[in-house]
């Protein structure tokens, strides 16, 4: 029986984690890929669920960048999802090239040869992103009745500027280019998921995902003084992972599917909701002018392009095929960031 393996890489990070978990309590046998099983605490996670559901999950070592690196991990497995890639805020890349598109383009390549050897495959589907789509606010602003869709392609970021989009963009692209090489009729079915910024409870002890680590310094009090007027698509961790698992349980499933709410949240509406969970005076109620934000770009290493181009920018989402063919329902925001906060303090010991 190799019908009911899945494969996930990156299984230590954010997002997998739930994939794996959600894939054990549905019953399926899983293949996940981590950098290294050396590593226990960064695998704590995974290792508890091997407790749980024994023989059911089998762990290998993998790593984007080792051609062949995926190759043992894919075998017999029906399903692969590949999640891994890295994700950091714009402001904490030093090398662009080095530190997010190699990754995530020579991982997306390596993935999918092996899927392209691996006969038992027959869906792969890509963690990819709505920064795959857009790379700053005002793009949207040019799409179809202002509204982000999956008809566009990200074309304004690059290596030098908004790398990390640009790393989603160029390895999104890759797996279509892929996906259509394949002599027909064609063997693997390839989906995309493009969430937008991830929140909500962690499993994952040590992720360093950008969206962790921009709550991270909110709920630290560090922005104390008031968040810039940042407006982004948002959506639950658990509702990221249901629609995994719904794109390989559809036989109708195809294409992209945006994972987010209807319309974009304002950093400080998202900030007012945290500040009343956590009843936390250090998390603000105020946006900071953006005159001033423009002042201080230089110092929370933003340039003014980027300003320019995102500060005060709402827009809606189009997101009908993951609630159409997906059956996604999204939970309510309040219910995401107050689970966020507990398993963030949860963390902090
Ligand atoms: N979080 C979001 O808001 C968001 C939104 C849209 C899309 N995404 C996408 O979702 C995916 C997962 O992100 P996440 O938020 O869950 O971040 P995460 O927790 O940082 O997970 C990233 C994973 O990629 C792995 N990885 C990085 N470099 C690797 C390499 N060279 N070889 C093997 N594995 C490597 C990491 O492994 P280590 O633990 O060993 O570093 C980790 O498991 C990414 O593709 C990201 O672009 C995230």
């Amino acid at each position: 029986m190799t019908q009911d393996i899945s494969l996930i890489t990156g299984a230590s990070g954010f997002i997998a984690s739930h994939v794996v978990q959600l894939l054990l309590e549905t019953g399926n046998e899983v293949h996940a890929t981590v950098r290294s099983t050396k590593n226990r605490k960064k695998i704590k996670h995974l290792l508890d669920m091997q407790e749980k559901w024994p023989g059911k999950l089998t762990l290998f070592e993998a790593d984007l960048l080792k051609a062949g690196s995926f190759e043992a991990s894919m075998k017999d497995c029906s399903v692969v999802y590949h999640i891994a890639s890295p994700f950091f805020i714009e402001n904490k890349i030093r090398d662009g090239q080095k530190e997010v598109v190699e990754p995530a383009l020579k991982g997306t390549q390596h993935v999918l040869d092996a899927v392209k050897k691996c006969e038992t495959v027959k869906l792969a589907v890509l963690t990819s992103s709505v920064a795959a789509i857009f790379g700053d606010n005002a793009d949207v602003l040019n799409m179809k009745d202002k509204r982000l869709s999956t008809e566009y392609f990200n074309t304004t970021s690059s290596v030098e500027y908004n790398a990390y989009p640009y790393s989603k963009v160029v390895a999104e692209k890759e797996a279509w280019k892929m996906y259509q090489e394949q002599p027909s009729p064609k063997r693997w079915n390839l989906v995309t998921i493009n969430p937008g910024l991830v929140l909500g409870p962690s499993l994952s002890p040590t992720s360093e995902s950008g969206s962790l680590s921009l709550f991270d310094q909110l709920l630290r009090g560090q922005l104390f003084l008031g968040v810039p007027d940042m407006w982004f698509a948002i959506v639950d961790v658990r509702d990221v992972a249901t629609a995994h698992i719904r794109a390989a349980r559809n036989p109708d499933a195809h294409g992209r599917y945006i994972l987010a709410h209807s319309r974009t949240y304002g950093f400080v509406e998202l900030s007012r909701m945290l500040r009343s969970i956590t009843q936390s005076s250090r998390i603000p109620r105020n946006k900071i002018p953006n005159a001033l934000v423009r002042m201080s770009g230089p110092v929370l290493g933003l340039s003014q392009k980027w300003l320019r181009l995102n500060l005060g920018i709402p827009f809606d989402i189009d997101n009908h095929a993951s609630l159409d063919q997906l059956n996604v329902i999204y939970r309510p925001l309040e219910e995401t960031l107050a689970d966020h906060y507990s398993s963030w303090k949860a963390a902090q010991g």
